[in-house]
């Protein structure tokens, strides 16, 4: 089995159907720009067949992006599946990504369709778009949900008729990490052609699970490829997140034993890209991306990070493309991190007295005063003895 993990990133398409997530045909590309930046494998477009702005929207980034497979998806009929060739036509590398629902809940009250006709549909359309792209994935929409018996039935089908990418949708969220993964390999195990097509995990994020649930998938059940939004953006409580799934397969490579592509200093610059675009405020403690993802506050662990930075930290701000990790200056800090301080803003103070001195006014300050900025220090010290 490969040891590549493969990144699709659909932001734009998933990532949009959040309510209030809606971007311009301008800032899909300006993002779908980023994510080839940020050397994502597959970029999930969006929907050709939903409207004709998003048709536009698929075109315009096939023919901007040219290292990225262009990805669009559409139901499970001969309209949609053309329309996404149509708008993929320009693409360097074309996937279309097909997909219906395989619950019993889904089939019958969303559908209103028998598994048979399901899986009559599946197989055609996969038969369908196999003739107009060469790079089909499919995906049984709530699929974590289906009857597995069933769903070996037709993933078995289409991987015959020719889909190299099977995508196992946690559709609302419901899985478990132990469960997901032995789900996935349950499938892989039981269908006959399973290694024929590479396994996907798409999951959501109702339960706040979806990062691990995607990780059990690719741990356990040996799925390698990962669909996820920047900043974990989509539909209620969102996708499983690009910036985490990566850090935490790269971190733990010792575990994993996965590589991937992603070129992570352009992660934090797609983070303010999407946040600033969808007005979707990142929360300070998110993880890798917040603002306090490397901030450190009190006084043990910014004398630790000062000696040695791995004591309190598992990545590298740098690596994610933070210009440096912070020491926020407060009324935790000790008397190291308030001397770094001043040696980063060129303040000589005489002696260890005059420091000692001055981390005492400091500190007096700091009980007052929430935020401490470099221009409350710089007060703090005398003129006199400011050498710049
Ligand atoms: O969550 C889901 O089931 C989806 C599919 C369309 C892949 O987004
Ligand atoms: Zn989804």
């Amino acid at each position: 089995m490969s040891d590549q993990l493969i990144i699709f990133d659909t932001t734009l398409r998933d990532g949009e159907q959040s309510p209030g997530a809606s971007m311009t045909r301008d800032e899909k590309l300006r993002i779908a720009r980023q994510l080839e930046r940020l050397k994502v494998d597959v970029i999930e477009a969006g929907f050709a067949a939903s409207s004709n702005g998003d048709f536009e929207c698929v075109q315009a980034i096939a023919r901007a992006v040219r290292e990225s497979t262009i990805c669009s998806l559409s139901r499970a009929n001969d309209r949609d599946i053309s329309r996404s060739a149509e708008a993929l036509k320009d693409a360097a590398r074309a996937r279309i990504h097909v997909f219906i629902a395989t619950s019993a809940l889904h089939m019958e009250k969303k559908l209103r369709m028998t598994p048979d006709q399901v899986f009559e549909q599946a197989r055609q359309s996969v038969r369908f778009a196999r003739n107009l792209v060469g790079d089909i994935e499919f995906s049984p929409e709530d699929g974590y949900r289906s009857d597995p018996d069933f769903l070996c039935r037709v993933i078995e089908e289409v991987i015959k008729e020719g889909a190299t990418t099977i995508n196992v949708p946690d559709t609302v969220g419901y899985a478990i990490p132990e469960l997901y993964g032995n789900f996935i390999l349950d499938l892989r195990q039981r269908i006959p052609n399973s290694d024929k097509a590479i396994w996907s995990v798409h999951c959501h994020n109702d339960l706040g699970m979806a990062v691990a649930n995607s990780l059990a998938g690719v741990k356990i059940g040996g799925a390698r490829q990962v669909e996820c939004t920047i900043n974990g953006l989509g539909e209620r409580a969102g996708n499983c997140s690009l910036e985490e799934i990566v850090m935490a397969v790269k971190t733990r490579r010792d575990y994993f034993g996965l590589d991937v592509n992603i070129a992570t200093e352009h992660i934090v610059p797609a983070s303010r890209m999407v946040s600033q675009t969808t007005g979707f405020v990142v929360q300070p403690n998110k993880a890798v991306v917040g603002a306090n993802a490397f901030a450190h506050a009190s006084g043990i662990h910014q004398d630790g990070v000062l000696k040695a930075r791995d004591t309190y930290e598992i990545m590298r701000a740098e690596d994610v493309g933070w210009s440096a990790n912070k020491i926020v200056l407060g009324k935790l800090s000790g008397r190291n991190a308030f001397k770094q301080r001043l040696q980063d803003l060129g303040v000589q103070l005489e002696s260890e007295t005059d420091i000692n001195a001055a981390f005492l006014r400091f500190k007096d300050l700091a009980d007052r005063k929430s935020d401490i900025f470099d221009e409350d220090i710089l007060a703090l010290v005398s003129e006199e003895s400011v050498a710049h």
